[in-house]
Order: C-alpha cells, then structure tokens, then sequence
C-alpha cells in the first residue's frame, strides 16, 4: 500500500494499487470517525482551501470536515463574493491563494481540465471536486468504498449506471474505477445521452431499461444534468421518468440483494421515486456518510501520506 502523488486530478491515471491505497485508507479514517476523539493532528499547521466556483453541498462540506478532523486550517472561497467577480482569472486567484500559503487546493469547477491547469504552476497539492462533464474522482472513490463496504468485493460485480451519462462527470470516473477494479458496467438511458463511445471504455451499452437493471448487483442513478446541456436531449422530463425512470414496479423486477445508489442531488420522481429513495436498499446516504473518510484519505495521501499502515490503530 503506497502513494507518491502530490495531486488527485482524475481516476483515469490511477492504477488499481493506488485506489486501493485510497480506500484502505478511507477504512482506517472510517474506524477513526467511530472514536470519542474523531480528530487526528495528520494536517495540523496546514491550510486547505475549498475553491468552488460551482455550487455544492455534499462535496464541499465533506471536503471541508474531512480538513477539520485532520486539523488543519479550512478556508472556504465564495465565487460569487470573490475578486472572480471583478474580472481576476483563475490563474491570479489560485496564486493569491497560494501567496497566503495554501498547502492543498479543492477546486471545482465548470470547465473541464481546471485541476490540471492549476497542477501546472502551483507549488500546492491539488485535488479535483469536479470539473466539467469530466471527471469527479473523490465521487467514484466514495461510491467504489461503499460498494465494497457492502458486497465485500468489486471485482466480477454488476453495475448498472443509468441516466445522463455523456454530461456526467461522475458517470466517467465511476467508470475507469469500476473497471480498473474488475467490475463490469453497464450503461443506459436516452440513446442521445448514452453514445457507444464508451464501449470503447469497455462497458455495455443498452437503451433497454429492464435489460439494464435485471442481472445488476449495483444500481447507480444520475440525474439529468441541465446545467451542462446545451440542447433539449430528449422530449420532456415525464418520457424520460417513464423511460428510465427508477419507480417501484422496476425495482420489483431486480435482484432481492441490489443496491441503490445516487451522487446527489436526487430529483425525486424524475430519476428515482421517492419510495426507491427511501427504501432499504437505497444507500445513497451512506454514500455521503462514507465520502468522509474517503475526502479525509485523500487529503492525508496527497499531504505526503503513504497509506492505511501510517494511521494510528
Ligand atoms: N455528488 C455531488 O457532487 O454533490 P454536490 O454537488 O452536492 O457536491
């Protein structure tokens, strides 16, 4: 178990070992959060700064409570109260930020590569919360950890991804994952919004709803990503919902032991009802639960960290 990274940028660059360093880890910070004392001094002195210039609420206050737990200093940028405003680019605020000795910087961001255009130049670790349609890795590091917390292994699984997946960050760093990890993956929804290039990634496409969902051990919903589309991707949101929608009478027809999973936020009645939300075999909130301990991983590796053997027992 080793890491030698000083950034986490994207899931596609990382070897299977290394996401196993990461989860294993995320397993010993887990077992941390069970103490009394949930705190360890692992970035005491250091600063973190949150940089979202798109909205959250899961990835920022996670990343932001993992900082804490590890003892450093957490500093949380506003976009919209921030010099962005006045015209200063992303170059000059990340150097403005670096200047007040930021040592790691969270950044999501609207355009794909941001991660990595800030990795060029700055001295500082970088970690990537999201950027574009490209990739969420910290997001499928949280996802294949729950997998594995409940299934015991990801490898020879079934994972269903359905909904929008050619706007979803989450979608592509769920899928290098699973696949470096030895999982098959499926993939389905609107023909329009799930193109056959990513059975070059080496995944099954379908646009059979039922097809998708019957053999799977994991079913993993996207919500349609608005924000991102620049053209109305299918007719209306009531075809799409009796489509591809999650409703109790498909969930009916899938394995007794499946689990439901959801990145957030989950539009209720679009691509999951309500009662599949809330049901026993969703585990959407311990996917945000479980995104603690992987945040707090990966801030830990990319400080210097070199894996679980170095985190008190
Ligand atoms: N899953 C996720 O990225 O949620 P937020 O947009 O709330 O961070």
């Amino acid at each position: 178990m080793s890491w030698n990274r000083k950034h986490l940028l994207d899931i596609e660059s990382l070897t299977a070992g290394e996401i196993n360093t990461v989860l294993e880890t995320a397993r010993a910070f887990k077992a941390v959060g069970a103490r009394a004392i949930k705190k360890v001094p692992a970035l005491r002195g250091k600063t973190v700064v949150n940089l979202f210039i798109e909205p959250s609420t899961r990835t920022r206050i996670s990343f932001e409570l993992a900082a804490m737990r590890l003892t450093a200093d957490v500093i949380n940028f506003t976009a919209e109260a921030s010099s962005l405003k006045k015209g200063e680019t992303l170059r000059d605020t990340a150097r403005n930020l670096e200047a007040l000795n930021a040592d790691i910087i969270i950044i999501r961001h609207s355009a794909t590569g941001a991660p990595h255009f800030l990795s060029r130049f700055l001295n500082a670790s970088v970690v990537n919360a999201g950027d574009g349609a490209h990739e969420h890795p910290t997001q499928a590091l949280l996802d294949t950890f729950t997998i594995l917390e409940k299934k015991g292994k990801i490898a020879g699984l079934n994972v269903t991804i359905l909904g929008d997946i050619l706007y979803s960050r989450v979608a592509r760093s769920n899928i290098w994952a699973l696949r470096k990890l030895g999982a098959n993956v499926t993939l389905c929804g609107p023909s329009t919004l799930v193109p056959r290039v990513f059975e070059q990634m080496g995944c099954r496409v379908t646009y059979n709803v039922d097809e998708a969902i019957a053999g799977a051990d994991i079913i993993n919903l996207l919500r349609i990503q608005h924000e991102r589309q620049r053209k109305t991707m299918f007719p209306s949101l009531g075809e799409y919902t009796a489509l591809f929608g999650l409703t109790k009478a498909r969930l009916a027809k899938t394995k007794p032991d499946v689990l439901i999973m959801h990145p957030g936020p989950i539009n209720r009645g679009v691509e999951i009802d309500s009662e599949v939300a809330d049901s026993g075999r969703s585990v959407i909130l311990e996917q945000v639960t479980n995104g603690l301990a992987v945040r707090m991983a990966v801030l830990f590796l990319v400080n210097g960290g070199k894996g679980p053997q170095e985190i008190a027992g």
